[in-house]
This record gives C-alpha cells, sequence and structure tokens, in this order.
C-alpha cells in the first residue's frame, strides 16, 4: 500500500510573523517500513512559541535547517510497527514534526514516549495541562516557591502555560493576579479559574489597574511576555520579590527584545531564575501525576482552541504572537 504524507517544510526564516511561504506543504510517498521502524499517524500537534524561536536561532535546541520538516511536539497513535518497542494501536507523544506520519526508528535519537490510555481524559491532554505547559508551569511554581497570602503575578495568564501556573498558584493559597489581552480571556481567568484579578494589558489605564490589583505590591512573578509587561510588573514587586522567567513571548518575533533594567532588579534586590522545562524530564512522571490529580478533583480547569487542518499550521503559530489562542493552542491534523 502507498501512503501520502503531507509536511510543513521549512523554506526560509521568518522575520516577524510567519509569512505565507516561510512553511511550505509538500507531499511524499512514506518508504516501506524497516526492521526496527515503526509508523505513527499523527492525530495532534502542540503550537508552541519556542517553536518560531526555532525557526530563528541555535538555542537550548539546533535550529531548524531550511528544507527540513518544521520541528513540533505532537500526539500520535502507532498503525504499523516493526520496532521492538511498539505495537499497533500504541499512543505516543514526542517530536512528531509537522507532518501527517512520522516514522519513529529505533537507531535515530528520537524521543517518544507511551501514553496510557486514561478514562475520560482526552487525546490532546497529553499536549497541555498533562503536557509540556503543566508540567512547565508546575516546575516554574516549585521555583517560584510561593508562601501562603503572596501575591503572584502571572503575564500570558489565559495562554496554556499561564493559565495552568496561575490555578497552582490558588492552590497553594496566593492571591493571583494574570495579565491577559481580552476581557474575554480576562472573565474566564476569574469566573471560571478563580484567578483573584485579571487586567487587559490591552487597555489604555492597565497599569493603574495592576496597581490597584497588587496594593500590598507583588511578591512573584511568572513571566511569559517580558518587554513592557515586564518591566512594569517588576517595577511593583516587593523587596527580595523571586521572578520565574519562563518565556518572553513579545520578544521573540522581534530583532531586539525590549529586556528587563538591571537597575530594578538591584533596587529591588529581586531574585531572578529562568528554567527550561527539559531540565525536569526525570521528574515528568511525578509532575503528571499530582497535575492529573489536581485535574480529576476539579482544582485544575483547562481550555483548548484547537484549529482544523496540518495545512493551517502556520496560521496556529501566528495566533500565539497575536493572542488567537485562549489555554492550550492545537492543531488537529
Ligand atoms: N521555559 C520553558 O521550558 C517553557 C516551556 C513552555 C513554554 N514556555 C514559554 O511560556 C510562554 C507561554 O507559552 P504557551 O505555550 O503557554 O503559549 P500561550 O500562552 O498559550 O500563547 C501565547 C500567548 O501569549 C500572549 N502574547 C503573545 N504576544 C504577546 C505580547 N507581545 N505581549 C503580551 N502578550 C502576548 C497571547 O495572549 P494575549 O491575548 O494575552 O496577548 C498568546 O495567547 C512563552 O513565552 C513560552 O515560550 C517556556
Amino acid at each position: 500500500m502507498t501512503t501520502t504524507n503531507r509536511q510543513l517544510i521549512l523554506k526560509s526564516r521568518p522575520k516577524g510573523l510567519l509569512a505565507p511561504g516561510d512553511l511550505q506543504l509538500t507531499e511524499s510517498l512514506l518508504p516501506e517500513l524497516k526492521d526496527g521502524q515503526a509508523l505513527a499517524k499523527v492525530k495532534y500537534l502542540s503550537i508552541d512559541p519556542t517553536m518560531r524561536v526555532w525557526m530563528v536561532a541555535d538555542t537550548y535546541l539546533p535550529i531548524v535547517p531550511i528544507g527540513e520538516v518544521m520541528r513540533a511536539i505532537g500526539f500520535g497513535e502507532i498503525i504499523e510497527s516493526r520496532h521492538p518497542n511498539y505495537k499497533k494501536g500504541d499512543r505516543i507523544t514526542g517530536l512528531t514534526g509537522l507532518q501527517d506520519y512520522v516514522i519513529i526508528d529505533a537507531s535515530a535519537k528520537q524521543f517518544f514516549q507511551k501514553l496510557p490510555k486514561i478514562p475520560f481524559v482526552s487525546d490532546t491532554v497529553f499536549l497541555g495541562a498533562l503536557g509540556t505547559n503543566g508540567l512547565t508551569a508546575f516546575f516554574g511554581m516549585e521555583i517560584a516557591a510561593p508562601r501562603k497570602g503572596e501575591t503572584l503575578v502571572v503575564s500570558a495568564a489565559a495562554g496554556a502555560t499561564g493559565s495552568i501556573a496561575g490555578q497552582i498558584g490558588k492552590i497553594q493559597g496566593c492571591r493571583v493576579v494574570g495579565i491577559a489581552g481580552t476581557d474575554e480571556k480576562c472573565t474566564w481567568l476569574t469566573k471560571d479559574l478563580g484567578f483573584d484579578a485579571a487586567i487587559n494589558y490591552k487597555q489604555s489605564d492597565w497599569k493603574e489597574k495592576l496597581a490597584a490589583a497588587t496594593s500590598n505590591g507583588i511578591d512573584i512573578n511568572f513571566e511569559n511576555v517580558g518587554g513592557d509587561i515586564m518591566h512594569t510588573v517588576l517595577d511593583r514587586m516587593n523587596l527580595f520579590g523571586r521572578v520565574v522567567v519562563c518565556g518572553f513571548i513579545s520578544g521573540y518575533t522581534k530583532e531586539d527584545p525590549n529586556m528587563v533594567s538591571l537597575g530594578t532588579v538591584i533596587v529591588k534586590r529581586l531574585r531572578i531564575q529562568g528554567f527550561l522545562i527539559l531540565d525536569y524530564a526525570s521528574r515528568f512522571m511525578e509532575a503528571a501525576t499530582q497535575l492529573g490529580k489536581w485535574k480529576m478533583f476539579g482544582k485544575l480547569k483547562d481550555r483548548e482552541t484547537i484549529v482544523e487542518g496540518l495545512e493551517k499550521a502556520p496560521d496556529a503559530i501566528n495566533m500565539l504572537f497575536t493572542g488567537g489562542n485562549i489555554g492550550k493552542l492545537i492543531v488537529k491534523v
């Protein structure tokens, strides 16, 4: 049987948002499986801000070479196997890339993980609340080490990572203030997720509103955005406050990101720690178990924005930078 595989190939490195043609949809026939290989049908793709970084820079992972399938985390199901560790029907997550099918090869250095089938739990949750974003929020909040009654401010709060980080802050007894880009997102944060306040940073008086919502200052900043939002938050930090730098999405599409003023860091005696979720791989199971329990007991809610069609993945990537998603952004292949 011959099967066609559609792939999104990186053709040019984007400047600003992705332009048409930066990722090009191609079709090719899948080769016959060899001994030691398994074939997975990719069902869902996680759309992550870091993909934009992978397109233009060598960072914690090498830059994606021009002409190669764009790197992406996905969820799939094994449909054929000559691999010792996989059988038909196994569910997997890992770096599938933006394509319909992925060949898992025992001899290649690939990172794939088998997933359990848990009743009443959707497949997509392994890309969001129980996947990279939930784990990132979990370990970021561990670094923050919140104490009861402290004020936590989360930016990109209605996104996949921020929405979980804020809820973990609530579970741990913080007063939680979210910053997000629409009134709808802010209402979701306060009405559904239990945030104490949410500020729409696109309104002209948002800085005054943030000041009013953090009248006792800010003890912890879970930072996803950077730039002006981070400057404004840092100006309201209490002495010896903690800043967990998870990301700075406002800078990912810019040549010259607006970085924080070290003067503020000194005057406020802040402790700033960046982190990468990859460093916590040995503890993923522990964290996923805790996140799963919170989810099961209704303490953690999640939401997804699902875009249909592999060919829509470039538009979906841009949505992250224009705020088009609420919660986890996923492409259904
Ligand atoms: N350190 C790690 O290991 C790690 C792992 C995963 C993710 N991250 C980081 O975590 C952050 C969130 O990632 P995510 O996957 O959860 O994405 P997400 O929050 O679901 O989506 C990104 C959101 O960022 C907001 N945003 C985009 N551009 C902005 C700007 N210029 N100013 C203010 N807000 C902006 C948008 O919401 P609004 O409508 O609110 O603007 C958008 O919905 C990113 O910085 C990402 O790189 C880090």
